[in-house]
């Protein structure tokens, strides 16, 4: 038997010494597969004496599981260290901050759009959309603002031509046209804001032809003035972060809003600085006012039932005012040293709890 022994211990050795895997398949193909040295000498029981067979038999499986079993912890052992290798070359730590260096940068308007829609949201405001191209309908006439009404000059519209017979394509002048669309498109109560692009056929160092506002309404059976009041001057102290800001309401004139007021917040000026919320100077903010029973009638909703208020507001005049950016051009640049010193990093996104801007 020590024929067996010795080679027990010469494919023992060998196995141990397998570096990896496939060095380890080919000891296993040499011998234990069809022609390995253990399959073969397991052949050669027919041409032993019948007496000495059992014994050599047994001696010959012994081998053969002892050769297998070493085989097997090898290959567990290598599998092993093989997971290891990986898993410590490809360790990547959880909790390390996010690059510092990102690409790129959110732009004001986009920053500015996120803050007002964490705000309004934090109030139960659901973003409602309408498409920039609309159609004079829904642009003026059921926001009461009929054909030949003097409003309509003081829009500078961009008409499209439209189809002979149909009616006239506007490029929307204001988001207000997503009011008429939501009071036709849902039953009260309604609660949304609208951001979005706008366009006026005006260009100068304060208009740009394409510019964006945010719409907001709200229609229900008892939201009266006092609530418009409220919630405005809940949202300037939230969105310009100045709890005691002060600020006062005008009356005003809009067609689709009666009565209609002008929300101002109080400002100083002085050494070439514009300070915010504190002074004697105003700043115009938004214009706003109790929907006008006309435009709930035009949109399907009964007035003798229904009221509610609306509020409109230039964007890039609050970005302007709350990050102290002085050319409304600039906006639309696209000149990265601009965007890098005015934008925001991507990862921030404005929550009220975590903090609007930082
Ligand atoms: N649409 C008006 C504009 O572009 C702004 C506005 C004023 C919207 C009063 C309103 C509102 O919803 O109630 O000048």
């Amino acid at each position: 038997m020590t024929d067996l022994a010795a080679l027990e211990t010469e494919l023992a050795a060998r196995i141990d010494a397998a570096q990896n895997l496939e060095a380890l398949e080919a000891l296993r193909v040499e011998t234990l597969g069809k022609k390995g040295r253990v399959t073969e000498l397991m052949k050669t029981l027919g041409t032993i004496a019948p007496e000495e067979r059992k014994a050599r038999g047994a001696a010959f499986n012994v081998l053969k599981d002892a050769i297998a079993a070493k085989l097997d912890a090898r290959k567990a052992a290598l599998e092993g260290s093989a997971l290891d290798a990986r898993l410590a070359q490809e360790t990547v730590d959880v909790t390390l901050p996010p690059r510092a260096r990102e690409e790129g940068r959110i732009h004001p308007i986009s920053q500015t759009i996120d803050e007002l829609v964490a705000i309004f949201g934090e109030m139960g405001f659901a973003v409602a959309e309408g498409p920039d191209i609309e159609s004079d309908d829904y642009n003026f006439t059921r926001l009461n603002i009929p054909p030949e009404h003097p409003a309509r000059q003081a829009h500078d519209t961009f008409y499209l031509a439209g189809k002979p017979g149909e009616s006239h394509v506007v490029l929307r002048t204001h988001t207000s046209p997503v009011q008429v669309r939501s009071m036709l498109g849902q039953k009260p109560p309604i609660r949304v804001i609208a951001p979005g692009r706008t366009y006026r056929s005006d260009s100068d160092a304060t208009h740009s032809p394409n510019f964006h506002q945010i719409e907001g309404l709200i229609v229900d059976k008892s939201t009266h003035m006092g609530h418009l009041k409220g919630c405005l001057v809940d949202f300037v102290r939230a969105f310009f972060e100045i709890p005691d800001l002060r600020y006062r309401f005008r009356p005003s004139y809009f067609p689709f809003t009666e009565p209609s007021a002008e929300m101002d917040i109080a400002c100083t000026r002085g050494n070439g600085e514009l300070k915010l919320g504190v002074g004697d100077d105003w700043l115009e903010i938004l214009g706003c006012g109790m929907v006008n029973p006309k435009v709930l009638s035009m949109c399907g909703i009964d007035p003798e039932e229904y009221q509610g208020f609306a509020f409109g507001m230039g964007i890039e005049r609050v970005a302007m005012l709350k990050y102290g950016i002085p050319d409304l051009r600039t906006f639309y640049e696209a000149d990265m040293r601009w965007l890098r010193h005015y934008g925001f990093a991507p990862a921030d996104v404005p929550t009220l709890a975590g903090g609007l801007a930082r």
